[in-house]
């Protein structure tokens, strides 16, 4: 038995080159899943691994002599890359100057976005950490104005289709169930949100994904850690920060389309292969406003021991 993904149900296969193993004991301190051991002076599986090979490489990318690979649950030697310098990687000040340079962007210029930033993006969001390799994140990736724009008012054209979702006696009987919390967020921003997208849609204004030039869509599958869609989401807003764009988080999406018969044909127009805990949908796009200031934030707590 192995850790299931959408990709993969079977542990990976490692294989030990002998010959080239030095028994320096590097891949065995970073293995986690208690996969590898020294026996009889010979580097070997084990035969108590805590799942079975995980395959999340680590060993193959500790070893100095290339003695193990890793294959199976989609890696292998093909994967190791040299890494940058050190000097080369953003230092704290710069990273900052990004992280505070970011607003979130709803009015964005003419201009497209080319297909070699697109891949840029796509190349920095896949470095992205994730509950168990390989990763379960899937990536629908808007790349057109008009394709943003026809999601954004075909999830109006759902939301409408929708709306005893958000009725009074919906809302009613779900209270016991659903609690406090969620009845708040229903009545005080769910409800009217549904109102103002239809209104707006009638009206001919996209309010949901405001006309970006792309859009993408970051959700897992039934197994995928739920953290996982929503760190891909932000590894790609930063990196398009990076490259001068834009960008706008939006959580409206993904909650709504997971349930029923219509939220799967919706689904299935877009080619959304899914359903899934979280998901999140990002905005990019040159931005059409500049802002001269920066908001300060704080967390809700912040708990030292
Ligand atoms: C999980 C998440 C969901 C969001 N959903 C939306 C959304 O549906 N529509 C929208 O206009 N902005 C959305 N935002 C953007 C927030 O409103 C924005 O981050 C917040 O107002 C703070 O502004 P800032 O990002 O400029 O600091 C979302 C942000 C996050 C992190
Ligand atoms: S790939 Fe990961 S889990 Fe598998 S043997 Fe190497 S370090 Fe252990
Ligand atoms: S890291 Fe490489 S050389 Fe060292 S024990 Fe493991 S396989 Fe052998």
């Amino acid at each position: 038995m192995a850790i299931p993904t959408s990709r993969s149900k079977n542990p990976a296969t490692i294989t030990i080159d002998e010959e080239k193993c030095i028994l320096c004991g590097k891949c065995i301190e970073v293995c986690k899943d208690f996969s590898l051991e020294i026996r009889d002076n010979k580097l070997v599986t084990s035969a108590n691994p805590l799942f079975g090979c995980i395959g999340c490489g680590h060993c193959m990318a500790i070893c100095p002599e290339g003695a193990i690979e890793i294959s199976g649950r989609e890696t292998g030697f093909k994967d190791l890359f040299i890494l940058p310098e050190a000097s080369q990687a953003a230092d704290y000040n710069q990273l900052n100057a990004l992280l505070e340079r970011r607003r979130s962007i709803r009015e964005f210029a003419e201009k497209e976005v080319s297909a070699d930033i697109i891949e840029k993006i796509v190349n920095a969001a896949r470095t992205s950490p994730m509950g168990l390799p390989p990763s379960d994140v899937n990536v629908l990736i808007l790349g057109s104005r008009d394709a943003v724009r026809s999601f954004g008012l075909d999830f109006c054209g759902y939301l409408n289709d929708m709306k005893w979702f958000v009725s009074d006696w919906f809302l009613a009987l779900m209270r016991p169930f659903w609690g406090k919390a969620n009845d708040e967020m229903f009545k005080g921003f769910v409800k009217p949100m549904f109102k103002f997208f239809i209104k707006k849609r009638d009206e001919g204004i996209n309010m949901v994904t405001y006309d970006a030039p792309l859009a993408m869509y970051f959700y897992g599958s039934p197994y995928t850690d739920p953290a996982d869609p929503i760190i891909a989401a932000t590894v790609a807003m930063y990196a398009a920060e990076s490259l001068g764009l834009g960008t706008c988080m939006i959580g409206s999406v993904h909650p709504l389309i997971q349930n029923g018969k219509r939220a799967r044909k919706f689904r299935e127009k877009y080619n959304i292969k899914y359903t899934s805990r979280e998901g999140l949908v990002v905005l990019f796009g040159y931005p059409a406003i500049k802002y001269e200031k920066g908001i300060r934030r704080t967390f809700a707590s912040e708990t030292y021991l």
